[in-house]
This record gives C-alpha cells, structure tokens and sequence, in this order.
C-alpha cells in the first residue's frame, strides 16, 4: 500500500540478552533479500548506543534484559533515534507488558518465538510506517494550518476520501458528495473539491469540465498564494460546486514537485488546502489509492476521512490494513469512516458483515449500471442521472450523515476546551 523507495534495504537492529535468540532471528531475517541485520546487542544499554550508531529502520526489542529494560531501552532509543521503529519481543504471559511497551513508543508487539512470516510482515509494517512518519516530519510546518482542525483562519472542513484499493468508487464518491453537500446547503455554503489524484486526476473527466486550469499554474507560485490567484485556478460546476483539478499530466504533477523541491510536494498541498479552507466551508479531496507524501498530507489536514470500499474481500482487506495505520498514524477514531459503494451488490458481502469486520460504515451507495455509464461517458455525476433513485438518495444521506458527524465532532471539541477552561479557572481560584 505504501509507495516502495527503489532498492532500499531495511536496516535492522537485534537486541536480546540470549545469544541463541539473537542468531535465531538473525537466521530467519537472512532469507529476504530486502533485510539487513546492521547490528546486534546483548544489554539495553548497548542497544541504545548501537542504535544511535547504526541508525537502524527497525529496532527488534527483548523485554526482559539484565539492567536497563526493554521498554527503557525503548524510550531511550524513540527519544534519540526518533526514525527507529521498534518491535517488542516477548513470552507469552507478558501481555501486561504491552500496554506499556506501546506506551513508551514501541511500533508492534510481537510473542516469542515468531514465525518468519510473522517477524518479516511485522518488520516489512514498521518500515513503512517510519517511511510516513518521515514524510511527514520532513515538510516545515505551515503556520496558520492546524492539523485537521479549523483554527483562527480556517472556516472550512476538508473531507478527504481515501480507497485503498483502487477502482472501487473513490472518485465517485468524492465528486457526488461534493454535489450532494451543495444541494443540501444551498448557494450561502461554499464547497470545493480538490483532485489530489495528482497524476491521473479524472475529477475533470468525471464532471465534463473543459478548462485548462489546474494545479500545474501554481508550480512555483504558492508563497504567493492568495484569494485571488486561487480563484484564478478554480473552475466552476454547474451545480455552484467549484473545482481544482489535477494537472493535465503526468510531467505536470512531476513539474509541481520539481518547482518546489523533493520533499516540498507535501508542502505545496498543505499550503493550498490551507487556502482553499479559508474560502470554502467544505473542500472534499479525492486521492490515489497509496499512502505517499501527497495523500498523507490530505489525510492529515482532514477533519474526516472517508474510506471507500466495494463489499468484496480484496478491498475489506484493504481497507482493514488501513484502519491499522490510521490507528498507528494516531488518528481519533471519529476522524475516519467506511462508505461502502456497490453496497446491493448480490455476489458481495452484507453491510453487516462488513462493519464487524471493521468498523460502522456513515453511508452506503447502491450500484446502479445506468448511472455508471452516464457518468463514465458523458461526464452526468452519478447522482444526477436520475432524480429520486436509490443513488441519488445514497449520496444525499451520506451527505447528512457526513454533515451530522461534523457537527459532532466541533461540539465535542468545543465540550473539550470549555472544561478545559472551567478547570484552569478553578486551578486560578484555588492557587490564588
Ligand atoms: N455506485 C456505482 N454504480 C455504478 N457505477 C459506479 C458506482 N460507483 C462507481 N462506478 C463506476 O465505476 C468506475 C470506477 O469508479 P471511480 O470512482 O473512478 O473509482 P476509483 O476512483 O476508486 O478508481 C467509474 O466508471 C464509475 O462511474
Ligand atoms: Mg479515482
């Protein structure tokens, strides 16, 4: 799911007191070819220097180690190696340790002795993840943006819709919700979508817009960013809905990168959306079906990320190894939300099924053929086709729904700071 860097080797470090143990794992991790055990140590206090010297990807941790501890050792190593990701291995019985290795800042957590498959998949998981993490370290913060939360300068929500498996609806989704949203909120609203499908945006196509406008003009140019320049790039639906589309090219999305830097494309859509959510009460983002710097950086600034699913098992899968990295990506579990799309599907799995496999879905949409052609070929959105049908009310519930988990959330958030309030005033009274 996670974009590969070419022909990197994951760089591992082994800390376990018992020499037999540490040559096991060392043996197990001989067989990829993508692994590289860097170094090995005995105590946790070697650990930490090892790790500080080698600068390991993964951390394989021992809890019971003479003098400093595993889970010390762990704390050690995330405080000065912060792009260590450490794996914690344990006996069985030990599960009261768990909490508090995760605590400390281990990755994954894994029982004594693992299998290769186990120990790999579990390495091959704490990469990526530290991969993400740098990602989103590596772009220098933008100050007005608050992650995911509409601050001093931000009036709008961004709702980015996100399908790890691709080809299931993402785009459908996005645009209709879009529209759906507009409709509902009438012309005193403002709603955007955003095409974050960098270099195959079909938002364009999806909505038969004719325009050359795109975010390939403001290559270079987003420190001048600002409402005017902004509208100048944004082309208008019928529907009131306006639109900032991909660039009409693969060396045009590569050009935006290029203008500002390797690590700068993370940036750029931070800074955009930023503007965008100063104008617009709504933005809702579609993206492309892997984690990388640039759907990390919509995912991140969302206030509510939508995961789009058909009902069959590939893209449960999927969406189940999502919802893991959303969790290790630490976000609030009202933050993300299913949309099953083809959910009447007769050769698929029920809703019900679903959502015990995963998590509650906030809207589910019918298949509806017609409409898919009318979309694919004429550029009529979904729910457009027909006024009245099942799709059409699909996307008109979810967008109530989408609308009502919103509002929750700033209320409870609100509810959050009020105590927060009350108690530093109690704290005031009584220090006084
Ligand atoms: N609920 C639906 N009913 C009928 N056709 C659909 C539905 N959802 C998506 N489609 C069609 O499936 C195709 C793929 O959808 P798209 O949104 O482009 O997927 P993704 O963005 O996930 O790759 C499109 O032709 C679209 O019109
Ligand atoms: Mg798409």
């Amino acid at each position: 799911m996670v974009a590969e860097k070419s022909g990197e080797r994951i760089r591992v470090l082994i800390v376990d007191d018992v020499a037999e143990t540490r040559e096991n794992l060392r043996k197990l991790l001989s067989f990829d070819p993508d692994i590289e055990v860097v170094a090995m140590a005995s105590t946790g206090e070697e650990g930490v220097e090892l790790a500080k010297e080698t600068r390991p990807h993964v951390v394989l941790m021992d809890i019971n180690l003479p003098g400093m501890d595993g889970i010390t050792a762990t704390e050690q190593i995330v405080q000065e190696v912060p792009t260590a990701q450490i794996v914690i291995l344990s006996v069985q019985g030990e599960t009261g340790y768990m909490r508090r290795a995760m605590a400390a800042g281990a990755r994954d957590y894994l029982v004594k002795p693992p299998s290769g498959d186990e120990l790999v998949n579990a390495i091959r998981r704490a990469y990526e993840i530290g991969k993400v993490q740098a990602a989103r370290i590596a772009p220098p913060p933008v100050a007005e943006v608050v992650r995911g939360r509409p601050g001093p300068s931000r009036r709008g929500h961004l709702i980015t819709v996100f399908a790890p498996k691709g080809g299931v609806g993402c785009t459908t989704v996005a645009v209709n919700l879009a529209i759906a949203l507009q409709e509902r909120l009438g012309a005193e609203k403002k709603v955007a979508v955003f095409d974050g499908s960098l270099q195959f945006g079909d938002v364009g196509v999806m909505l038969n817009l004719q325009t050359n406008r795109s975010l390939a003009d403001l290559a270079g140019r987003v420190d001048e960013l600002d409402a005017d320049l902004l509208t100048s790039v944004l082309t208008p639906h019928p529907t009131g809905v306006k639109v900032l589309l991909a660039p009409p090219h693969p060396e045009a999305a590569e050009g935006l990168r290029a203008a500002d830097g390797e690590e700068g494309i993370g940036r750029v859509i931070r800074t955009v959306i930023g503007k965008m959510l100063e104008q617009f009460d709504y933005v809702v983002a579609d993206t492309w079906s892997w984690v990388d710097d640039v759907s990390l950086a919509l995912l991140d600034e969302a206030t509510l990320v939508l995961v789009v699913l058909d009902p069959l098992i590939p893209a449960v899968k999927s969406a189940r190894l999502f919802l893991d990295l959303a969790r290790k990506l630490e976000y609030p579990d009202e933050k993300v939300a299913l949309v099953i799309n083809g959910a009447d599907r007769r050769t698929g799995l029920r809703v019900d099924q679903i959502e015990r496999a995963l998590i509650p879905a906030i809207g589910h949409i019918p298949f509806d053929e017609r409409a898919g052609f009318a979309a694919a070929n004429r550029g009529v959105p979904l729910l457009a086709e027909e006024r009245g049908s099942p799709v059409a009310r699909g996307f008109a519930r979810l967008a109530q729904a989408v609308l009502d988990r919103l509002e929750q959330m700033v209320s409870e958030e609100e509810e959050e700071d009020m105590e927060a309030e009350v108690s530093r005033r109690l704290l005031g009274r009584i220090l006084q």
